[in-house]
C-alpha cells in the first residue's frame, strides 16, 4: 500500500498548492521505483514549471533526489576537493584546463559530468575525441587518482549518484520541462551534494546560448542553488557569465580539446584564459589556498604536466593527433563593417546539426565536427572576409547549420558594447 496518492500530489501542485515534505519523498522514492509512471511524473513536472515550487519544496525534492542513490564520501582523501560546474554554453571547454590547473597547487578535483544533448555539448564527449581516452572509473578509481595520483579525475557520473535525477533528467528532456528554475537547481545540486565535494564553483551562463536568458532570472538560479549547497554544508559560491557569444574561437569535441590543450600551453583566447583562471582563483582560495598565481601555472607547464598525466591516467594519449572531419566549409563576411553579433544559440545549434551534439540520448558524436570562429563580435570585417569554418564528415549536414546561422551573424557599423565575461557573482 502506497503512502499517497499521485494524482492528489499532481492535483495538488496543479492548483498551486505547496507539497508537503512527506509527499515530496514518497514522490521521488516512487517515481525511482518505477510505482509512479513517467506520465505521471512528467505532468507534476509540468504543474512545477508553471506554478513554481517553495524554497523549501525546492530543498526538500533536492534532499529526496540525494536520498535516492549512493553518497560519495572524500573525507578519506588528504587533500581538500573542490568542483566547478557549468550551467551549460557553447564553446564552454573550460572544465579541460581547469581540472589540471586547479591539481596543480594540491587540491583535488572530482569532476564528474555528462554529456551533451542539444546545442550545449557534453565534456565527455569532447575527452572522448582523445585516442584511448575512457569516461567510466569506478569509485575506487575515483578515490585513488583524488588521493595518490594526479589530483583531477573527469568522467561519468556513476549510475549509483542520484538515480531519480537521471531519470527526471532525461523525461524533462522530452516534455519541455528543463528550463524551469527549481527543477535545474534540485537537478545540479542532488548531484553535487551527492559528488561530496568539500568546495563548489558554480558557472551560471546567461545569454541566448544558455538556460537563463537575462541576468535577473540567472541570478535566482544561482541564489537557489547557492543556498541549497550551503545548506547542504558544501562551501558554494557562484560566478554569472556571459553566453551570449560562444566562449573562445572553437566548437565542438576534438576542436574544444585542442583549444584547451592550446590554454594549457600558455596561449588561448583571452575570454577562455581569464574564465579558466577566474574559477581556478575561487576554487582554490575556498580550499584555503588565496596565495597562488595561476597564470604562472598556465604558462610554465606545470598545468600542462598535470593535464597530460590525468589523460594517460584515463587511458588517453595527449600526444596523439586529434580526429578532423571529412569536409569544410568557411561562412565568409557578406559585406565591409563591424561584426555587431555573432549569436550563442545559433553557432550552437549549427555545431550540432553538423554532427558535434546529438537529437537523441542514443545517437553517436563526430569527434572532428564543429565550427571555428575567426571573428568575434566586435570585430572590423571586409566583404569576402572568412567568418566561420564549418567542419562535419556529411556534406549533407552543411546546408543545414548554415540555415540554423542564419539571423546569428550580423554585420552593422555600431560596435557592441564591450561586455566582461563575468557579469556577477552570488555568494
Ligand atoms: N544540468 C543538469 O544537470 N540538470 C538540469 O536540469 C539542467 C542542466
Amino acid at each position: 500500500m502506497e503512502a499517497f496518492d499521485v494524482v492528489d500530489v499532481i492535483r495538488t501542485k496543479r492548483d498551486g498548492g505547496v507539497l508537503s515534505g512527506e509527499q515530496i519523498d514518497w514522490t521521488i522514492d516512487a517515481y525511482t521505483r518505477g510505482a509512479v509512471k513517467d506520465e505521471q511524473m512528467a505532468a507534476l513536472a509540468m504543474a512545477v514549471f508553471l506554478r513554481g515550487m517553495t524554497r523549501e519544496e525546492i530543498a526538500r525534492w533536492t534532499r529526496a533526489m540525494i536520498a535516492s542513490g549512493e553518497r560519495m564520501d572524500f573525507g578519506r582523501i588528504a587533500r581538500p576537493t573542490a568542483d566547478k560546474h557549468s550551467t551549460g554554453g557553447v564553446g564552454d571547454k573550460i572544465t579541460l584546463p581547469l581540472a589540471p590547473l586547479v591539481a596543480v597547487f594540491d587540491v583535488a578535483v572530482p569532476q564528474l559530468s555528462g554529456r551533451g544533448l542539444g546545442h550545449t555539448g557534453g565534456t565527455l564527449d569532447k575527452l572522448e575525441s582523445i585516442p584511448g581516452w575512457r569516461a567510466a572509473m569506478t569509485n575506487e578509481e575515483i578515490y585513488r587518482e583524488l588521493g595518490e595520483g594526479c589530483g583531477a579525475v573527469i568522467c561519468a557520473a556513476g549510475a549509483g549518484l542520484a538515480p531519480a535525477d537521471k531519470k527526471l533528467y532525461a523525461l524533462r528532456d522530452i516534455t519541455s520541462t528543463v528550463d524551469c528554475i527549481p527543477l535545474i537547481a534540485s537537478s545540479i545540486m542532488s548531484k553535487k551534494i551527492a559528488e561530496g565535494t568539500g568546495s563548489l564553483v558554480l558557472d551560471v551562463k546567461v545569454g541566448s546560448g544558455a538556460f537563463m536568458k537575462d541576468l535577473e532570472q540567472a541570478r535566482e538560479l544561482a541564489r537557489t542553488m547557492v543556498d541549497l549547497g550551503t545548506d547542504a554544508g558544501v562551501k558554494t559560491f557562484a560566478y554569472l557569465t556571459d553566453m551570449s557569444t560562444p566562449l573562445g574561437l572553437k566548437v565542438g569535441n576534438a576542436l574544444e580539446v585542442e583549444e584547451s590543450v592550446e590554454v594549457l600551453a600558455g596561449g588561448g583566447p583571452a575570454d577562455v584564459v581569464e574564465l579558466t583562471c577566474a574559477l581556478a582563483r575561487k576554487m582554490l582560495e575556498m580550499s584555503g589556498k588565496s596565495d597562488v598565481d595561476v597564470e604562472v601555472a598556465l604558462k610554465d607547464g606545470r598545468a600542462m604536466d598535470r593535464w597530460r598525466e590525468m589523460i594517460r591516467a584515463q587511458g588517453g594519449d595527449p600526444e596523439a593527433e586529434l580526429p578532423t572531419s571529412v569536409h569544410a566549409h568557411t561562412v565568409v563576411a557578406e559585406a565591409d563593417g563591424v561584426l555587431e553579433a555573432l549569436d550563442a544559440l545559433a553557432v550552437g545549434v549549427a555545431s550540432w546539426r553538423l554532427g558535434a551534439g546529438r537529437a537523441v540520448k542514443e545517437d553517436p558524436v563526430q569527434a572532428g565536427a564543429g565550427i571555428e570562429i575567426h571573428a568575434k563580435p566586435g570585430a572590423t570585417v571586409k566583404k569576402g572576409q572568412p567568418l566561420l569554418t564549418l567542419h562535419t564528415d556529411d556534406e549533407w549536414r552543411i546546408a543545414r547549420a548554415l540555415e540554423s546561422l542564419e539571423g546569428g551573424v550580423v554585420i552593422g557599423s555600431a560596435a557592441p558594447e564591450a561586455r566582461s565575461v563575468i557579469l556577477g557573482e552570488v555568494q
